[in-house]
């Protein structure tokens, strides 16, 4: 039998995995995330979309199946995700005319809509994705121009971390991006965050979701890492990685070049490298899917960015990370 990643990583860190609810409802590919996986995130369940029915309702059912399940076998949940610029009802950010509402308005619809789900997963959901993607690095101020943003102003990040930590004190709160290992948009990130601490704002850590590819440059990783580490009081969790074999952007192969799942078994040996240097301040490590035929990667084009392929066999990047050669 081959080893569980989150024994091989026990004295490092948590080793998480995104399931969409196929996947918790379909009790062979739960052994596999409960052999493998100590913590787990709702792929979309927990989003805006999926527990908004309107103002002040909500439709919890399926997010609580996660939490059910997390807890009987003694898994850990990540909340994914409260402001974020998509997969959030448009009907959100507008009155009954469909005009944008007024900063007060939006102020008080976040205020409510925190309150009320980090209130009912209190306890529950361990850390919380609370602003997602945010940042812009091609933006004069580095904000992305999100509906949030637009109507609010940068300040929307700050309340956020305000309204969570009301309603949930002992969870950990992130500010969650991609890219941020990007030379511009890591310092946009790390500026932003050393400035909400030092206001005294409750936020916690960063997460670095982590989709790159086999010719990302890792070097950049380690310095963005390290970056982030250096503000005191701040922990780093891997939210998101899935490694794409392309390295451009428009190949789309039927199947895999037996080259690019070797040099991806190479490049995950080098990440967790990095990674277990760093084990004292990253706490957590989540892959984005159990197996790659269920990757949002596939979304685009065809693609094998996860550690096991569709038949549930170990690839080269899972003996990357757990035997390396
Ligand atoms: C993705 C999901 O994996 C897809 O199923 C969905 O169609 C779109 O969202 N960054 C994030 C995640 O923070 O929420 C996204 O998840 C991937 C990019």
């Amino acid at each position: 039998e081959i080893m569980a990643l989150k024994d091989k990583y026990k004295d490092n860190f948590d080793i998480g995995v995104a399931i969409p609810y196929k996947v918790l409802v379909n009790p062979l590919e739960m052994k596999m995330v409960e052999k493998h996986f100590n913590s787990i995130t709702a792929e979309n369940e927990m989003k805006p979309e999926s527990i908004l029915m309107e103002l002040g309702s909500y439709d919890f059912s399926v997010a609580d199946e996660y939490i059910e399940y997390a807890k009987e076998k003694g898994i850990k949940v990540r909340g994914h995700t409260l402001v974020w610029h998509n997969q959030t009802p448009e009907w959100f950010f507008k009155d009954e005319d469909g005009n944008l509402i007024s900063k007060d308005e939006l102020l008080s619809r976040m205020e409510t809509y925190i309150h009320d789900v980090v209130g009912h997963f209190k306890g529950e959901v361990y850390a919380w994705d609370v602003v997602n993607e945010a940042i812009d690095p091609n933006q004069p101020d580095g904000y992305r121009r999100s509906l949030w943003y637009e109507i609010m102003g940068p300040e929307y990040i700050e309340y956020a971390f305000k309204f969570a930590h009301e309603a949930d004190p002992n969870a950990k709160l992130f500010y969650n991006d991609y890219n941020t290992y990007e030379p511009e948009k890591r310092d946009y990130i790390y500026n932003m965050v050393k400035e909400l601490k030092a206001k005294g704002v409750p936020i916690d850590g960063i997460g670095m979701q982590m989709h790159i590819g086999i010719g990302t440059d890792l070097r950049q990783v380690e310095e963005a890492i390290k970056l982030f580490s250096s503000i005191p009081g701040i922990e780093i969790q891997i939210t998101e990685i899935d490694m794409s074999i392309y390295t451009d952007q428009g190949s789309n192969y039927m199947s895999p070049p037996y080259e690019a799942l070797v040099e991806q078994g190479y490049k995950y040996q080098e990440l967790f490298d990095i990674l277990k240097k760093y084990d004292d301040v990253i706490t957590s490590v989540t892959f984005w899917g159990l197996k790659d035929d269920y990757s949002w990667k596939n979304q685009t084009r065809n693609d094998w960015p996860l550690l096991f392929d569709k038949d549930y066999q170990s690839k080269y990047a899972y003996w990357g990370i757990v035997e390396p050669a």
